[in-house]
C-alpha cells in the first residue's frame, strides 16, 4: 500500500457481531478489505469500553489482513508490548494521549509494526507538524471517538487536505486514514481530499451485504 494508491478500506469491528467474529473476519476478507480495524477503547478517554490484547490476539488467530489498531485509551505507552505481542501490525496512538508521542512512535517501529497517530475532532491538525517525518499513518477522526454510527463532521475534511500538503511539500511517506461516520455517500469527498485509507464500521457491518459494501467503498474514485 502506498499514498496514492487506495482507496484502501480498513472494516471496523465495532459495528460486527461480537458472537461471531470470525464471520466479520470472513466478510472482510471477502469484501477485499486491506486491513481489519480494531477499535480498542477503555471508558476513561472515551466513554465506551470495547476490547483488549486478549480479543486482537485471538483474531490475529483467524485473520490473515493486517491488524489496524486503533488505540483510544489513556497512557498507551504501558500497553504497547502487549498490543505488539498479540500481533498488532499497525498501532495508532492519540496525540492527546502521549507526552512522549516520539518515543512511544519510535517504540511501536523498533517493534516492527507501523506507528500511527490520531486527532479528535477539534484538535489542531498543525499539532501534527513536528511528528509527520515519525508516522507511517496518520488518522483523521471524523466523529467524537467512542462510538460506531455516528454522523461525520464536515470541518475534519480539512484536515486530510492539509495533511495531503503537508506530505507532499515534506516529502513524507505516511498513509492518511479516515475514521468514523463514513459512508457510501460522503466517500468519494473523503478521498477527494486526500483519504488513502477509509475505516467504515456501521457502513460496512451493518449493511445487508459487508463484503459488497466494503467494495463499493473501494471502487469509490
Ligand atoms: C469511533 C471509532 C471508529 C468508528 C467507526 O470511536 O474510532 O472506528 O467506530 O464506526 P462508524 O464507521 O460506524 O462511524
Ligand atoms: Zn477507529
Amino acid at each position: 500500500m502506498k499514498p496514492g494508491g487506495g482507496p484502501y478500506c480498513s472494516p471496523s469491528v465495532i459495528a460486527a457481531d461480537y458472537t461471531r467474529l470470525d464471520r466479520a473476519v470472513a466478510q472482510a476478507v471477502r469484501g477485499g478489505a486491506d486491513w481489519l480495524h480494531l477499535d480498542v477503547m477503555d471508558g476513561c478517554f472515551v466513554p465506551n469500553i470495547t476490547l483488549g490484547p486478549p480479543v486482537v490476539a485471538a483474531i490475529r488467530k483467524i485473520c490473515p489482513l493486517p491488524l489496524d489498531v486503533h488505540l483510544m485509551i489513556v497512557e498507551p505507552r504501558r500497553h504497547l508490548d502487549a498490543f505488539i505481542r498479540a500481533g498488532a501490525d499497525w498501532i495508532t496512538v492519540h496525540v492527546e494521549t502521549c507526552p512522549h508521542l516520539h518515543s512511544d512512535l519510535a517504540l511501536i517501529r523498533q517493534a516492527g509494526r507501523r506507528a500511527g497517530v490520531t486527532l479528535n475532532p477539534l484538535t489542531p491538525v498543525e499539532a501534527l507538524e513536528p511528528v509527520l517525518p515519525f508516522a507511517d499513518l496518520v488518522l483523521v477522526m471524523g466523529v467524537n471517538p467512542g462510538f460506531s454510527g455516528q454522523k461525520l463532521i464536515p470541518e475534519t475534511l480539512a484536515k486530510v487536505e492539509w495533511l495531503r500538503r503537508r506530505r507532499s511539500e515534506g516529502g513524507y511517506r505516511f498513509l492518511i486514514e479516515f475514521d468514523g461516520g463514513v459512508n457510501p455517500a460522503n466517500a468519494s469527498a473523503i478521498l477527494a481530499a486526500g483519504c488513502d485509507v477509509l475505516v467504515a464500521g456501521s457502513a460496512v457491518y451493518e449493511a445487508p451485504n459487508p463484503a459488497r459494501a466494503i467494495r463499493a467503498l473501494k471502487a469509490k474514485r
